[in-house]
């Protein structure tokens, strides 16, 4: 009774602190806006690029006299203190002298560069992904940056899809743990703080979900899918507090996102009570002509009518809106609500308080590309890593006398931060080579030979290398890199070769029809199996490959994807043994192209496969194929081996206000130390509408020592048994439970329950 009120005071006060803030800020803007004219209004809705990265072929022009005139109220793609305070002192020279807010793609790290998202959901660990996030925010504030266009939290299920490497993989659940620790790490509790800054969810919405897995291409999607299966993870990132979200390229209904207003107001504003401020994808605005939605001036106030409000690059706003004004297409009431919602986002920033918050030389020179940082780096590299195979414990190297390190990826420096590393420090990224060479120095004789490049055509390898990052193509014949290769590998005791795809094949604008290695790849792998002797795979990647050919030549197979700055050194951690891999995959890997979309929650169909080897007439699966992925969702192998007990629950039934508490046991029967990732997954047995065959809706990463067990435990509430049903409403129907606790999507243990 007593700490309820106690509770009750302390959220008043909390609560009177916000308003009054709030309040302040209202004060503050409306005082600002009954200054400001049309045209300084629409400036501020106006977002040019420094061109530092472009994903478009549209450029910023004049950009200095369009910020002293006020057209401008935002730029990204720019960095360092002294350019950013060039930037705020021109904006200072502005009539009413409103700051510009700056944004970058920050991704997955700055300048030190940690792996791609894809591999840091691979970590399933929040302090990692949150910490991430942290230093991501320190490095860019110290350059100048105070707006981030991440985390990108699109749900995807079809690896040829290159922007699954920007994401958190298939599972909205876990995709929504990671959206939530990422915005708290780069906004931190603090936004005024000039280490934290403003978070940018995208690509609203439901971009991953692209036909084909062809990028930019059309979405269509029921309801139900969408609100169970794609949305949560916008939410989660909201929720957390992200103040700006990124409309997408993408239609759904037909309506391209940018201009959706089911989208962007009834559901984004109405249902979810967003308060900050929507942003188009690059040149989004203008693309809808292509959509065939209209002229410039058509799309666009469609798009300020929908409820977006800012224009990334197209200009479409600053060149059409006024007119529209004019002839009643919008409203002044429009303009103001998106010139209001970016000057909060400013305010919030602290930028009218000091424009130049994040234009401290010093910080830049002392508080990026640190040993400190690049020590996280290596260790949330490590981390990602997922051993997908490992024959006869070939791994953990054993000193080794001689490694043959082979193939186009072993010492390439511009392939280690893979797609949107806009701001790495390229050059100094560590390969695998320089790691080995660090840890082994002279004990251990290291025969390198490039074996292939990337693709044998050079059209391909042209296509995989944008953005003048090199595959190091090599002008040498197939059959002579192939013969050195050979040479190499039957002069050494073990071969390491490391084969897949270069930085830029994954990413934006890198959809692949074939989602296999390079078929001369395959081909430099193919014959050194043969030699016979121990051979590890060590994979770079940007999505879930095909490897069904590949996971027979090898020996081991350590997925690394693009792990950044630290990748050589977090990459030999692993090979030698000094980290115990413990990252599993968070997007099922095919067999075959044909197979896709794999997914491991899927619905069970009326006719579904028994699970028993072999081709079932009548029933729902390939005459070539299985239903199941190579390597399932959750999929990840420890140089030690856990062994799980069965299931306690603590009450074979629950009502609607009780938990019910699963424990499992879980032993480390093998030789290392290692970390595990436990995985809790529901299925409702029997619902209104037909439910997936699983859900994950916990997990716990945990460190258990040789020999040790420890138990595990998971609560289960009515919360965690709730989905939207066909009226889209969000509840828990009673009934039957099935409960599966495991290593990996597909090998668990299980137990049935009762919702009454
Ligand atoms: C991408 C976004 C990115 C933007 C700005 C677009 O092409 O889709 O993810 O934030 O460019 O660089």
């Amino acid at each position: 009774m007593k700490n309820n009120f106690l509770l009750v005071l302390l959220l008043t006060l909390v609560m009177g602190a916000t308003n009054a803030q709030n309040t302040k800020r209202d004060v503050f803007i409306k005082n600002l806006m009954t200054k400001m004219t049309i045209d300084e209004k629409i400036g501020q809705l106006n977002l040019l690029t420094g061109g530092e990265a472009t994903t478009g072929t549209a450029v910023s022009t004049d950009v200095e006299s369009k910020i002293v005139a006020g057209k401008i109220g935002g730029l990204f793609s720019i960095s360092t203190p002294q350019k950013i305070r060039k930037v705020q002192e021109l904006a200072m020279k502005s009539r009413l002298k409103i700051p510009v807010i700056i944004g970058m793609d920050v991704i997955h790290g700055y300048r030190t560069t940690f792996p791609i998202p894809l591999g840091i959901s691979a970590t399933w660990d929040m302090s990692l992904v949150e910490k991430s996030a942290r230093i991501a925010a320190q490095e860019a504030t110290a350059d100048g940056i105070c707006w981030t266009f991440s985390p990108m939290v699109d749900i995807a299920r079809d690896p040829r899809w290159g922007r699954i490497a920007e994401g958190s993989g298939e599972d909205a659940f876990l995709g929504s743990k990671i959206a939530a620790a990422m915005v708290k790490g780069y906004q931190g509790k603090n936004l005024k703080a000039n280490n934290t800054m403003l978070s940018c969810v995208k690509h609203f919405a439901l971009y991953g979900a692209a036909e084909g897995g062809r990028d930019y291409n059309t979405t269509d999607m029921s309801r139900i899918r969408m609100y169970n299966e794609y949305l949560p993870p916008y939410k989660a990132a909201l929720d957390a507090g992200a103040g700006s979200i990124m409309a997408s390229f993408n239609e759904i209904d037909g309506i391209p996102a940018t201009a959706n207003k089911w989208l962007l107001t009834d559901l984004l504003r109405k249902q979810w009570g967003f308060k900050g401020f929507v942003v188009t994808d690059y040149t989004g605005n203008n693309e809808m002509i292509d959509h065939g939605l209209g002229d410039l001036q058509t799309v666009t106030y469609k798009a300020l009518a929908a409820g977006t409000d800012m224009d990334m690059v197209g200009e479409g706003f600053l060149t059409t809106l006024k007119k529209s004004l004019a002839e009643k297409k919008v409203t002044m009431a429009e303009i103001d609500r998106a010139c209001r919602l970016i000057l909060e986002a400013k305010y919030d920033l602290g930028l009218f308080e000091d424009p130049f918050r994040y234009c401290d030389e010093n910080r830049a020179k002392n508080e990026i590309f640190t040993a400190e940082n690049r020590a996280f780096a290596r260790e949330i590299a490590s981390k990602s890593f997922v051993l997908l195979k490992n024959k006869n414990n070939v791994l953990p190297l054993n000193s080794p006398k001689s490694i043959a390190l082979i193939g186009p990826l072993v010492n390439n420096k511009e392939n280690m931060g893979g797609t949107w590393a806009v701001s790495e420090n390229r050059g100094n990224s560590l390969t695998l080579y320089d790691g080995l060479k660090n840890a082994l120095g002279e004990s251990t004789q290291i025969n390198m030979a490039r074996g292939t490049n990337i693709y044998s055509d050079p059209v391909l390898d042209a296509n995989a290398s944008p953005f003048g990052k090199s595959t190091g193509r090599e002008n040498r014949s197939d059959e002579d890199m192939l013969k050195e290769a050979v040479d190499a590998a039957k002069s050494s005791e073990v071969i390491v070769l490391a084969l897949g795809e270069s930085a830029e094949m994954s990413g934006e604008s890198s959809s692949r029809s074939k989602i296999g290695l390079p078929e001369n790849q395959q081909k430099l792998l193919a014959e050194l199996s043969k030699l016979g002797k121990p051979l590890i795979l060590v994979i770079f990647t940007g999505r879930p490959l095909v490897l069904e050919t590949e996971s027979q030549q090898a020996d081991a197979i350590l997925n690394v994807w693009f792990a950044g700055s630290e990748a050589g050194n977090a990459m030999t951690d692993v090979l030698l043994g000094k980290v115990n891999p413990s990252g599993k995959i968070t997007a099922s890997f095919p067999r075959n192209e044909g197979q896709i979309p794999v997914y491991y929650n899927h619905k069970n169909t009326g006719r579904p496969h028994s699970g028993k080897p072999g081709f079932e007439k009548f029933r729902s699966n390939y005459l070539d194929v299985p239903n199941t992925p190579l390597y399932p969702f959750g999929y990840g192998l420890s140089y030690t081996t856990f062994q799980y007990g069965d299931l306690k629950l603590d009450k074979a039934s629950i009502t609607e206000n009780q938990k019910i508490k699963v424990s499992v046991d879980v032993k480390n029967t093998g030789n290392y130390d290692g970390e595990e990732v436990v995985q809790l997954y529901i299925r409702d047995l029997v619902g209104s509408v037909a439910r997936p065959v699983k859900e994950l809706k916990g997990f716990e990463k945990v460190l258990i020592r040789k020999g040790e067990t420890k138990t595990v435990n998971f609560e289960i509430g009515v919360e965690d048994l709730k989905f939207y049903n066909s009226d889209l409403k969000w509840l828990a129907e009673k009934g039957d439970f099935q409960v599966m606790v495991g290593t990996n999507s597909d090998d668990v243990k299980k137990a049935n329950f009762v919702l009454k």
